[in-house]
């Protein structure tokens, strides 16, 4: 593939790539989204099939887009226009995607940020005291609510307009092992609780009579969140790769720590919400995105004195991550608009700041002004909608283009010898099946089923 640009950018090392990789792919979603899915869905059940997804389809994706990007030295759009205009669509598509979710992830990012100030400020047992109601008086403040988010968007904004990337990468190198240190401290503690390995249990053991159609399509979805796939920024990513690092290697590591931390986190926060709720039923009739924000708190203060500070280093950390996070989401639009539109940097800046504050403005007034709007049913809100958009449809649609461009149009051969230029490839006609064949049918089947079940065909 020609590359017309002078040289591009490139990361300082393999771990400098796996680093920031894994960086962008930890975040809300380990944290906030898949414990509240796992108590959900079934927990133990809904556990293997996540895992099991992951360890097929997401790392063959992951692979694949990793390839895709070092192979055509561009990001998600040149990279299918490197094939043939006509395929530039797929591209343009998958881009739409950060549009979504980085809106509503600041609003969630918000309701961190103010966790972690209320932590600082020293107000744990207040929370503590009436957890569901500091949260629901919270999100549905008509200032307040738009006051953090706002925050959040700015420090977002912030360091993308300084392009302070070293600094990110080198605080992460701190602030990632420290994350998991603290998850696997706090899952220990709760673990200790009353009642809590009836939790553990229900978290870890599979039981599948609880198997259902909406238990692989929830995987499925929070898989691409989780991973960042499926809306270009693993193809960016690896456009920077050098030609000597495994990409087979690389692709396992992200999915390993992405993997951790999400398993970490259920560890914790399901058995924890049994400790408070008592049964497998309470806890899945009550998880839901408030579950970190209502069962956490509680935990922490059953801790005695030092319930304060964990919770305060918790929701700091919290915090940090979905900052990274967003930080690459954010990052991944401006230079989508720079290529696209060819604007400058600092245009492109402008309007992305511009578009994340109107639109962030609208889902987060989907829990005040708004709430009238319940656009998925009784109780949902604006920000379940793009989630339920992003995650469960876009997504699914993205990586099934992707497949099916790689898999039949372009066939893999040229993606195969990409990866094997640096190191062996011993899963080479699984990766070929499960991109040709595999991914193709389970995406339609899902997407198909999960469509269906929104327009009441079946219910979630
Ligand atoms: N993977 C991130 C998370 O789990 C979210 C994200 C998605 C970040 C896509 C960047 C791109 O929170």
């Amino acid at each position: 593939m020609s590359d017309t640009k002078p040289a591009r950018a490139s990361w300082s090392g393999k771990w400098a790539f796996i680093l920031a990789a894994a960086a962008s792919a930890v975040g809300l979603g380990n944290l906030w989204r898949f414990p509240y899915l796992a108590a959900k869905y079934g927990g133990g059940t809904f556990l293997l099939v996540y895992v099991v997804l992951v360890f097929t389809f997401g790392v063959s994706l992951l692979l694949l887009e990793i390839a895709l990007g070092r192979y055509t030295g561009q990001s998600a759009i040149g990279a299918f226009k490197a094939f043939g205009k006509k395929y530039a669509f797929i591209g343009i598509f998958a881009s739409a995607i950060p549009f979504i979710i980085t809106c509503y992830y600041c609003v969630i990012g918000g309701w961190v940020a103010k966790y972690a100030a209320s932590y600082i400020a020293g107000a744990s047992s207040q929370i503590a005291g009436a957890p569901a109601d500091f949260f629901t008086g919270f999100i549905t403040s008509p200032v307040e609510s738009f006051i953090w988010m706002y925050l959040f968007m700015a420090a977002v904004m912030l360091v993308v307009g300084l392009g302070v990337k070293k600094g990110i990468e080198k605080s992460n190198l701190v602030m990632m092992p420290l994350l998991i240190l603290l998850a696997v401290g706090i899952a220990v503690f709760t673990l200790t609780m009353p009642g809590a390995l009836d939790g553990a249990a229900y978290y870890l053991v599979p039981d599948f009579s609880k198997l259902a159609p909406e238990t692989f399509i929830a995987a499925l979805g929070q898989m691409f969140f989780s991973m960042s796939l499926a809306m270009g920024i693993m193809i960016t990513y690896g456009s920077y790769v050098d030609k000597q690092t495994s990409l087979t290697a690389s692709a396992g590591r992200i999915a390993g720590f992405d993997i951790g931390v999400s398993l970490l986190a259920g560890l914790t926060i399901v058995p924890g919400a049994f400790v408070a709720l008592g049964s497998a039923e309470a806890v899945a009739e009550n998880s839901g995105p408030s579950l970190m924000f209502v069962i956490l708190p509680t935990v922490f203060d059953q801790m005695g004195g030092m319930g304060a500070i964990i919770g305060l280093l918790f929701f700091v950390l919290v915090l940090f991550a979905a900052l990274t996070s967003a930080i690459s989401l954010a990052e991944t639009m401006v230079s989508i608009i720079m290529d696209g539109a060819r604007w400058s940097r600092k245009k492109a800046i402008i309007a992305v700041t511009v578009f994340l504050f109107a639109v962030g403005t609208v889902v987060n007034l989907g829990y005040n002004g708004f709430s009238f709007l319940e656009p998925l049913g009784a109780g949902s809100s604006i920000l379940d909608l793009f989630d339920f958009v992003s995650n469960s449809v876009m997504m699914p649609i993205a990586a099934l283009m992707t497949c099916i461009f790689v898999g039949w149009v372009v066939k893999p051969r040229d993606l195969e010898l990409e990866i094997k230029r640096s190191s062996k490839f011993v899963a080479e006609k699984a990766w070929v099946a499960i991109i040709k064949y595999i991914a193709p049918v389970l995406i339609v089947i899902i997407l198909v089923a999960y469509v269906a079940a929104q327009f009441g065909f079946f219910s979630m």
